[in-house]
């Protein structure tokens, strides 16, 4: 097997020495000759790279490491960029949350007006990322989980629709690993599911076990029950904290909705935006938890670590969740045709839906990207709910394009979550103005 180099764009990443820790873990799967950290803020991916660089020596020292800003140094010599960036920070995240919910709307990373104000943040740093790979390594594939990642998608469709990047999310993945456990499977590879949506915005439709069995009536059962909550001793990975559990206690009432199909988790925003509301704290929201839980113990992990030379006793663990990147990298790379559920153009996959919708279906990977797996007709009733919301995420990439303001204004009008014009139109003031040095300047 050849021998794979990647960048890790988005180096400073919380996420970054769990991936880390996932390739070293996988290196028989996916074999590395050379891993290279890229980042804006040099500081801040400093930190990780110091800890990341003895976690590898530790564990592969034939791996070459390199941590730098230079995109030049970054994206020379590179078969994957494997994307991970948040432009603004987790300071801007936490505006994206708490001015919305100062107008009584959604305040979320990825849906609603939050979603929208972090879409034109993040379309002209991914596209960077994307010029910055074929300049360098003409031949690399990106593989994209940076958010949100239905809008970004719909950017690299409409505005680099001949480059090659996979656009992926792990919110199905976790609630899969979730489901395996309910059914009493080892892991979500013993299940082979349908379906159809859009990121963030999705059912599934059918799960079988490897034997073909339907494995829905039984998981119907439990999430009528209890949604996706797990019982203490199957909670485990990244979806724990106090706010996750609450997603995944109100899956029941979202699964209610459509009692015919499994719903991903953030529907909850679009059915019960106002009970959403009203759970929130507006003066302590995820960012909050992040910053006072993730963030703070990566980082500080990775200080204890580069001090001691030494990653004896480390608290930071595999991201065995993330495997699924290396699923993918290596189904590009050798070709393995794994079955994926991946964020890709509908080109009839939904046979009722806009062809040129970014849909997340099940999908083929080889070596020549993504091949689509036909879902059929959906209803009614999501058909509305995806063509609204898929408008939604157009018109910011079109806004994004055209520096339009008004339409812009008419994505928030138009967004599921905000329920009036004028109010919309005072958010857009204050987003304007909260992101005047991300956004471009809108007329
Ligand atoms: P983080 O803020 O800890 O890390 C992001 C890093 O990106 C920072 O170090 C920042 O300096 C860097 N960055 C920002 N703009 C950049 C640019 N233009 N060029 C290069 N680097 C830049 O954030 P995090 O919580 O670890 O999350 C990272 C990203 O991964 C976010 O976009 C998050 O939403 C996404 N994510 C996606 C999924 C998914 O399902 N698709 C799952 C988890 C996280
Ligand atoms: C899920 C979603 C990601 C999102 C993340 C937020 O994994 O699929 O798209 O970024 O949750 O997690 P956080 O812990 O940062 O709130
Ligand atoms: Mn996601």
């Amino acid at each position: 097997m050849k021998k794979q180099s990647i960048v890790i764009a988005g180096g400073g990443s919380t996420f970054t020495p769990g991936i880390v820790l996932m390739l070293l873990g996988n290196l028989e799967k996916f074999p590395i000759r050379q891993i290279k950290f890229y980042d804006n803020d040099g500081d801040r991916q400093d930190t990780i790279a110091k800890a990341c660089e003895i976690l590898i020596k530790e564990k592969a020292p034939d791996i070459a490491f390199v941590a730098t800003t230079d995109p030049k140094v970054a994206f020379s010599d590179i078969d994957f960029v494997m994307a991970h960036i948040r432009v603004g920070k987790y300071a801007m995240r936490e505006k994206d949350e708490k001015i919305p919910l100062k107008y009584g709307v959604i305040g979320q990373e990825t849906c609603g007006p939050g979603g929208i104000a972090y879409g034109m943040r993040s379309i002209g740093g991914v596209l960077e990322l994307i010029d910055f790979m074929e300049k360098y390594s003409p031949n690399a594939w990106m593989l994209n989980y940076s958010n949100p990642a239905a809008i970004v998608a719909e950017a690299c469709r409409l505005l680099k629709p001949k480059s090659k990047v996979i656009n992926v999310c792990d919110m199905p993945i976790g609630i899969e690993e979730k489901m395996a456990k309910f059914l009493g499977l080892s892991s979500r590879k013993e299940m082979s599911v349908r379906y159809f949506g859009l990121n963030h915005f999705g059912w599934w439709t059918d799960i079988r076990d490897n034997d073909g069995n339907d494995m829905m009536p039984k998981l119907k059962d439990y999430v009528s029950k209890h949604g996706y909550s797990a019982p203490p001793n199957m909670m485990e990975g990244q979806h724990v904290d106090e706010s996750w559990k609450h997603t995944f206690a109100v899956a029941k009432d979202v699964y209610a909705v459509t009692p015919d199909m499994l719903p991903n988790t953030y529907l909850k925003y679009y059915f019960f935006g106002k009970d959403e509301v009203d759970h929130a704290n507006p003066n302590y929201t995820r960012a909050n938890e992040v910053m006072d839980g993730r963030e703070k113990h990566v980082f500080g992990e990775c200080s204890r670590i580069a001090k001691a030379k030494s990653s004896q006793g480390t608290t930071l663990e595999i991201d065995e969740h993330a495997s699924y990147i290396v699923d993918l990298a290596r189904a590009i790379a050798y070709n393995t045709k794994e079955r994926m559920l991946l964020i890709v153009e509908n080109n009839g996959a939904i046979s009722n839906f806009d062809n040129t919708a970014m849909v997340e279906v099940p999908c083929i990977v080889g070596s020549q990207g993504a091949e689509p797996i036909t879902q059929g007709k959906i209803p009614t009733f999501q058909l509305g709910l995806m063509y609204q919301q898929v408008c939604v995420e157009k018109l910011v990439v079109q806004a994004w394009a055209e520096k339009s303001k008004h339409k812009l204004y008419q994505a928030l009008v138009l967004s599921k979550t905000v329920p009036n014009a004028r109010i919309a139109k005072d958010l857009l003031e204050d987003l304007i103005e909260a992101n005047k040095s991300y956004w471009p300047e809108l007329v």
